[in-house]
């Protein structure tokens, strides 16, 4: 059958082969003192464009040090990650898949020793650490490192970089009256809260040509929370800055009880995708064909994002057009081999 599952899609130029992308998944493998990419990245990346994935982003890569996550965490804070990053980025592209990075600032959810930063001072949960308000230098400086971030992941030859808006991290944070409480241009409004992520956008387009998406998280799951219609202004806004696709994930910029089901997300790219007229990357619990070809089929996605599933079976792609019932290729190594 004809599937849009294993249908090529262009964006800004690009051509990736199916519309599988691998989501960015932290592998917490790095030396904890340099955040090179070491032999795991080596492996498990090209393993699953191997597996016929279209592409693949990258774990949130930390644009400052003390951006990152864990002290794990994939970095490109340096000139020095420029080389490891670049054969990653062949490795993956050599056996045809595109290669997107995310790029991310951990902000107050940083488990690194020293201090953490945020927007305003207020911690996570009871459990951990209290950040330090922003000021407009740490601001400015931020805002740098993700430039900065962004031409290194040009220099290193990635076809795709994803800024990290989601998940409670730096930027998800600046966007949420949950955890922004700033006085200044950075605080109060929508559009102030937007302010932040405007100029990272702003500032990353002025290095990087190619396509650009970004992750939010489009529910915080709290009263007083952000909800996805307030996303729909948000998403037209990083339209019209040039951003080609938003990979819509949810939650975790304060400790809620979310209600996980397959696709729970998928209503949330739906709605952007209509209401703000953008491309849309679903994700969350996709983990078999038909299921994905629903969702790009009803046009309630252009791509599918799949995490755990490509975790358990880099080799998803495979089964997935056998469920599919079509053929896809393979490297010629394993088609030699399947001829007998
Ligand atoms: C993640 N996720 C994630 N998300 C993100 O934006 N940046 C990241 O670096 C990570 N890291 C990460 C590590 C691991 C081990 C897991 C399981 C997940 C979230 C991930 O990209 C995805 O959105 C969710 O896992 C939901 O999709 P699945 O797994 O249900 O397909």
């Amino acid at each position: 059958m004809e599937t849009m599952l294993f249908s090529p899609y262009t964006i800004r130029g690009v051509t990736i082969k199916n519309r599988i992308v691998m989501s960015p998944m932290c592998m917490y493998s790095c030396d904890t003192k340099d955040g090179k990419v070491r032999n795991w990245h080596k492996i498990h990346y090209p393993t699953r464009a191997v597996g016929q994935v279209g592409l693949i982003i990258v774990e949130a890569t930390a644009v400052a040090a003390q951006g990152r996550i864990s002290s794990r965490d994939l970095g490109i804070w340096s000139d020095e990650h420029v080389d490891g990053l670049r054969e990653l980025a062949s490795l993956v592209k050599e056996h045809g898949a595109k290669i997107g990075i995310q790029l991310a600032h951990a902000g107050r959810k940083s488990e690194v020793d020293g201090e953490i930063i945020a927007p305003s001072a207020i911690p996570f949960s009871e459990k951990t650490r209290t950040p330090k308000e922003m000021t407009k230098a740490d601001i400015e400086e931020t805002i740098q490192a993700f430039q900065n971030g962004a031409r290194r992941a040009k220099e290193a030859g990635f076809d795709i970089i994803e800024i990290h808006g989601a998940h409670g991290y730096l930027i998800n944070e600046f966007l949420s009256p949950l955890s922004n409480r700033r006085q200044d241009e950075y605080g109060g409004s929508p559009e102030n809260r937007y302010r932040f992520l405007g100029e990272i956008i702003d500032a990353v387009r002025e290095v990087w040509d190619g396509p650009l998406f970004v992750r939010i998280s489009a529910s915080d799951y709290h009263p007083e929370g952000l909800t996805v219609k307030d996303y729909i202004p948000y998403a037209k806004r990083m339209k019209e800055q040039g951003v080609d696709l938003i990979d819509v994930s949810s939650g975790a910029v304060v400790p809620a009880n979310i209600h996980v089901y397959p696709g729970y997300q998928v209503p949330f790219a739906e709605t952007i995708r209509r209401e703000a007229n953008i491309a849309t990357g679903a994700v969350g619990l996709i983990t078999s064909g038909l299921q994905a070809e629903e969702i790009l089929r009803s046009g309630r996605a252009d791509l599918v994002f799949l995490g755990r599933e490509l975790l358990r079976n880099p080799y998803w792609p495979y089964d997935a057009a056998k469920e599919l019932g079509t053929a896809i290729s393979a490297p010629v190594q394993y088609e030699r081999g399947w001829r007998f």
